[in-house]
């Protein structure tokens, strides 16, 4: 019993964390809810916790993606003393901006 409960729940962890071929799309969406849900809307016509923060499924978007990519990389917060500077590694950022070319939301 124990070792199957065990092999269920790694069967779990690896379809959420470990499977970025098939699941990058909506892994890019859940690291921006993680990290910036907080205070941001993350999905189209959704509202942000904060009224000040954008929402940042459109606003994003309107970004260049190598824009994007420096920006994920540097920590957005240190451009907006109301933010935390949040890093993102490399895969992070390939997963966000796939989630942002709309492949799935
Ligand atoms: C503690 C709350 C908080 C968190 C967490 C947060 N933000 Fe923000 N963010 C804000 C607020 C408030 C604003 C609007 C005021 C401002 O521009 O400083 C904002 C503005 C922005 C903007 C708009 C900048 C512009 O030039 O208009 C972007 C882009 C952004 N945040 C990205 C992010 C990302 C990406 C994350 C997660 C990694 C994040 N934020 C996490 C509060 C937050």
């Amino acid at each position: 019993m124990k070792t199957v409960g065990c092999a269920l729940a790694l069967q779990v962890l690896i379809t959420a964390f470990a499977c970025p071929a098939h699941s990058q799309e909506s892994e890019g969406q859940s690291l921006l809810k993680k990290r910036c849900g907080r205070c941001h809307a993350v999905s189209a016509d959704s509202k942000s916790p904060i009224a000040a923060a954008p929402n940042l499924w459109e606003k994003l978007r309107s970004y260049p993606s190598e824009r994007l990519d420096v920006e994920f990389a540097e920590g957005m917060g240190s451009r907006h003393p109301a933010m935390p500077q949040i890093q993102f590694t490399a895969e992070e950022i390939a997963a966000v901006q796939n989630y942002l070319a709309g492949v799935q939301r």
